[in-house]
């Protein structure tokens, strides 16, 4: 029931005060009547109900919030007043149905950590030619050749898992994912960085749900110290790949396609997108690891299945006289470990909420 509730959970964040200054201003020109807002409580001031949220299980939160208001209430959060919905009726509105009557938004703490120029925050031309850039990098002929890559990668994951007592299964999968984002942004250079890169983004990470104060001692202050570190890192990055002066076609990773000659991104461009498909690709990646071991350790007759599956294709590499690492054409060759990730992608709520800020004003179940 919880999970069907998380998965319906869409948090769509609206500025309150984009629908109440229409209002005010309009309200001298034409007057109107003045829509209710959802029930609900704004909390302190500027802090709203920040604690109450990221102090414990954020499910908690909405299943208290929900029993006491129904699905749809206001709230504020991260120094923004909002309105939360949680039904599949209001997030099919505001997702689907009245998109239009919303863009894209996140709270004013991440946009600063991750960088203004990051893709989240943009539309038009400018996050079209980003959206191409991010998946030009992950198609197959790019994602091709790093399957051995990745494999080495997963081997490394397992084998620290089986020498530790791992008690947090979704943390090594975050370093995986991690090792893996690299590898994708930057291909084999990320050795020479990932300690550095590591080092900085985990620091970062910690203060991506932190109030914006930029007071020496505070999360938000250390994260922006972190989020300064990355930029020079990238900067040294961009700067020994110019110096190499590398052909595009022999990088097939996210940093060639952002540093194409047609492209013109800016460095600052380049490092907000890096950093945020590190923070699109990081927890989402280990969210979908975490429950398919979940799943599979619940389901031994479909765990059997996939391990035979996997056994298949060790076995035909070795008769083909093809040993070694996992090919591309391996992957071909196993649907129902596909379909294990397509249904865990189905059934599991990896993103369970979005923000979304109103560009008019709306109205919504009277
Ligand atoms: C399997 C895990 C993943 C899930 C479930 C997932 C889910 C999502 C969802 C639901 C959105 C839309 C959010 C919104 O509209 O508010 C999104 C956006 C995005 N994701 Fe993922 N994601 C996953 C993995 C990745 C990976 C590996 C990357 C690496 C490239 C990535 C990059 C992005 C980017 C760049 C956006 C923004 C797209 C845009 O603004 O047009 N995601 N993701």
């Amino acid at each position: 029931m919880e999970l069907f509730f998380m998965a319906l959970i869409l948090l769509a964040i609206y500025l309150i005060c984009a629908l109440l200054s229409p209002f005010l201003t309009s309200e001298r020109r034409c007057p109107r009547p003045k829509l209710p807002l959802p029930p609900g409580t704004l909390g302190w001031p500027y802090v709203g109900e920040t604690f109450q949220l990221y102090s414990q299980d954020p499910n908690i939160f909405f299943a208290s919030k929900v029993k006491r208001y129904g699905p749809i209430f206001k709230t504020h959060i991260l120094g923004c007043p909002c309105v939360m919905v949680s039904s599949p009726e209001a997030a099919k509105f505001v997702l689907v149905t009245k998109s239009h009557l919303f863009k894209p938004t996140f709270p004013a703490s991440k946009e600063r950590m991750l960088g203004k120029q990051a893709i989240f925050f943009h539309q038009g031309p400018y996050h079209s030619k980003l959206r191409k850039l991010v998946l030009r990098a992950f198609m197959p002929d790019a994602v091709r050749s790093k399957v051995s890559d990745v494999e080495s990668l997963a081997i490394d994951c397992l084998k620290s898992m089986e020498e530790r007592s791992i008690d947090n299964t979704f943390l090594e999968l975050k370093t995986y994912s991690f090792n893996v984002a690299l590898l994708s942004i930057f291909g084999k250079d990320e050795m020479t960085y990932r300690e550095d890169l590591k080092r900085c983004y985990y620091i970062l990470e910690k203060g991506y749900n932190s109030m914006p104060i930029n007071l020496p001692g505070t999360l938000f202050h250390k994260s922006m110290r972190a989020r300064c570190e990355l930029g020079q890192i990238l900067a040294k990055i961009l700067a020994t790949r110019r110096r190499r002066k590398f052909q595009h076609d022999q990088h097939h990773d996210l940093l060639s396609s952002f540093m194409g000659d047609k492209e013109s991104l800016s460095d600052e461009q380049i490092a907000d997108n890096i950093i945020g498909v590190i923070f699109a690709a990081r927890d989402t990646t280990a969210s979908v690891l975490t429950w398919i071991i979940k799943y599979l350790a619940e389901n031994p007759t479909v765990l059997q299945a996939v391990t035979e599956e996997q056994e298949a294709v060790i076995k035909s590499k070795g008769e083909s006289g093809k040993q070694g690492m996992l090919t591309w054409e391996d992957t071909k060759n196993m649907p129902l470990t596909s379909r294990v990730i397509q249904e865990t992608l189905r059934v599991a709520s990896i993103l369970s909420f979005t923000f979304r800020e109103a560009v008019e004003d709306v109205e919504y179940g009277g």
